[in-house]
């Protein structure tokens, strides 16, 4: 085995990162180092509280729990995401409180140590929530940002419209100005937006092998799941669910799982129909030392199957 690569998971959990979380975990590629939490799908408080749950689930409360930013940079958040993921972020699912405690530390100082106590250009940090933290982190310790190796977001759509408006994907949405700032940044970005989550459907037969399969976690992430199924059904008309996150950490766990494109990238700030839309320029692939890998490609199968074979693992 090759060097575990060391992994920092910015979450905003919500139901995907839960199970992007449960992911990671379950996956000898990776070393997750330290979860740190940010406002998004639910209040921060409780994106905060189901982190701890989640790694306790795990059997891993041992993994750093740091708690980020309660909002947008600079304009409120005019909604959430309970009526998706749950009032509690959980799918009504009351998960075992864990007997660990936060991290002193605030986010970006937990970050900026963990990257400075590594070689440059070794950490991946896989934001899947709002990038707030990230933002902030590039602006309070920007050479401690340098040394990151790569950023797996999961976020925007370059060519797919919006799902929390026809603009704008929600992580997107939750902080534009957070997102235009890392975005147009040099820190080596690939966005796994919705132009290939979209198309990666968890179904119940996959969602049923870990129910069956996966011991206690794995029954656990598919009970939480079940409220997701409803909000897809009832959103999109299909009978799984888009487990967004879960596919980001995925190109975090086996860089190169998903096609890229290298693009410049620009988010809209203005208040009107258009904030939070990542604007990708399609026309061209770009050479600016600023430019994001846009994901473009995806076998949607085989990443289903990674998902659910990795789950399965909790109950061999
Ligand atoms: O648009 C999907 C993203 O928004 C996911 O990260 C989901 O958890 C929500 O935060
Ligand atoms: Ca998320």
């Amino acid at each position: 085995m090759t060097d575990r690569i060391p992994l920092v998971s910015d979450t905003d959990p919500g139901i995907d990162d839960a199970l992007a979380v449960l992911l990671a975990l379950a996956s000898p590629e990776v070393d997750l180092q330290l979860v740190t939490t940010v406002h998004g799908n639910v209040e921060l408080a409780q994106t905060t509280e189901n982190a701890l749950r989640v790694l306790h689930l795990a059997g891993r409360s041992d993994v750093p729990v740091a708690v980020g930013a309660a909002g947008p940079l600079v304009h409120p958040l005019p909604e959430r995401a309970g009526h998706v993921h749950g009032a509690a972020g959980m799918g009504g699912v009351e998960l075992e409180p864990s007997p660990a405690a936060v991290d002193p530390r605030p986010a970006v100082v937990a970050l900026a140590e963990l990257l400075m106590a590594h070689e440059p250009g070794t950490v991946t940090v896989a934001p899947i929530g709002p990038l707030t933290n990230l933002a902030l982190l590039l602006a309070v310790f920007p050479e401690a940002a340098t040394r990151i190796g790569r950023v797996v977001w999961m976020g925007g759509s370059a060519a797919r419209g919006g799902n929390v408006t026809p603009a704008a994907e929600f992580n997107a949405w939750a902080d534009p100005e957070a997102a235009h700032a890392v975005l147009t940044s040099p820190l080596p970005v690939t966005m796994v937006g919705l132009d290939v989550t979209l198309p990666t459907v968890l179904t119940e037969p996959g969602i049923e092998r870990f129910r069956t399969h996966g011991g206690r976690v794995g029954a656990t992430a598919a009970a939480v799941l079940q409220q997701y199924l409803d909000a897809a059904r009832d959103s999109y008309g299909i009978s799984g669910v888009c487990v967004h996150d879960a596919l980001a950490l995925t190109e975090a766990i086996v860089p190169g799982t998903l096609g890229t494109t290298r693009r410049d990238v620009v988010v809209g700030t203005t208040l009107g129909a258009a904030r939070g839309q990542t604007l990708t320029d399609l026309r061209a692939v770009s050479t600016a030392d600023t430019a994001v890998e846009v994901a473009d490609g995806v076998d949607s199968d085989a990443a289903v199957e990674f998902l659910v074979s990795r789950l399965e693992s909790y109950g061999a």
